[in-house]
C-alpha cells in the first residue's frame, strides 16, 4: 500500500506499527513530520510539492505517477490535505480510503470537532471510507463513536476521536488488503463475522 500524508502522519505510523505493507509514504509538503518517521522505518518517501504545478490536473497527475511507480493494491488518504481531480478519484476507484474525523454524513469537511461541539452533538467520531469523487462521501467501511463530554474543547475531542482513528484505519486497511471488503448498492460489508463499528466510551 502506498499512504498521502500532509503533515504529522499519525495515522500512517499507526498503519506501519500494526505491521501493514506500506511501501511508500507520499506527500505534498516537504515539511511533513510524517515524512521523517517513514524514513526512519526504512519506508520509500517522496514528495510531490502541489506549489510546483499549476494546476489540478498537472499536480494530480504527477501524484499518479509517484503512487503508480509502486502499483499499490491499496492507496490510503491520512490526513493528505488537498482535494482531488475526478480523474484522479476514478484510477484508483475502489482501491482508495480515506478517513476523516467524523461521524460521515454529518460534518464533512473541515473543523470537524469544533462543529460538532458547537452543534452540540452528544456522539462523535470518525469514519473510514473508500474515495469517490464527492468529498468525504463514499462508501463507508468503518466507524468508531466517542462521547462527548460536558468539559470538552477542540484539542480535548480531537485527542479522543484521533485514538480511535489510529485503531479502525488499519484494521479498515487490513480487511481490504485481505479482500474481505464487498461494496454492494454503495454500502460496505466484510466478509466474515467482523463489527464495522466501535464505541470507545
Ligand atoms: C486526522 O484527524 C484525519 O482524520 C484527518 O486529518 C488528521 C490527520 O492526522 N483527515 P495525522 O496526519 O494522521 O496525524
Amino acid at each position: 500500500m502506498v499512504v498521502l500524508i500532509s503533515g504529522r502522519g499519525s495515522n500512517m505510523q499507526a498503519m506501519v506499527e500494526a505491521g501493514l505493507p506500506v511501501a511508500a509514504v507520499i506527500s505534498n509538503r516537504a515539511d511533513a513530520a510524517g515524512l521523517a518517521y517513514a524514513a526512519g522505518r526504512g519506508i520509500a518517501t517522496s514528495v510531490v510539492p502541489h506549489r510546483d504545478y499549476a494546476t489540478r490536473e498537472a499536480f494530480d497527475a504527477a501524484l499518479a505517477q509517484a503512487i503508480d511507480a509502486f502499483s499499490p493494491a491499496l492507496v490510503a488518504l491520512a490526513g493528505f490535505m488537498r482535494i482531488l481531480t475526478e480523474d484522479f478519484v476514478l484510477r484508483y476507484q475502489g482501491r482508495m480510503l480515506n478517513i476523516h474525523p467524523s461521524l460521515l454524513p454529518a460534518f464533512t469537511g473541515l473543523d470537524t470537532h469544533a462543529r460538532a461541539l458547537a452543534a452540540g452533538v452528544k456522539l462523535h467520531g470518525c469514519t473510514v471510507h473508500f474515495v469517490t469523487a464527492q468529498l468525504d462521501h463514499g462508501p463507508i467501511v468503518m466507524q468508531a463513536a466517542v462521547p462527548v463530554l460536558a468539559q470538552d474543547d477542540e484539542a480535548a475531542l480531537a485527542a479522543r476521536v484521533l485514538k480511535q482513528e489510529h485503531r479502525i484505519y488499519p484494521q479498515a486497511a487490513r480487511w481490504f488488503l485481505e479482500g474481505k471488503l464487498v461494496i454492494e448498492g454503495g454500502v460496505v460489508r466484510v466478509k466474515g463475522d467482523h463489527p464495522q463499528q466501535l464505541y470507545a466510551p
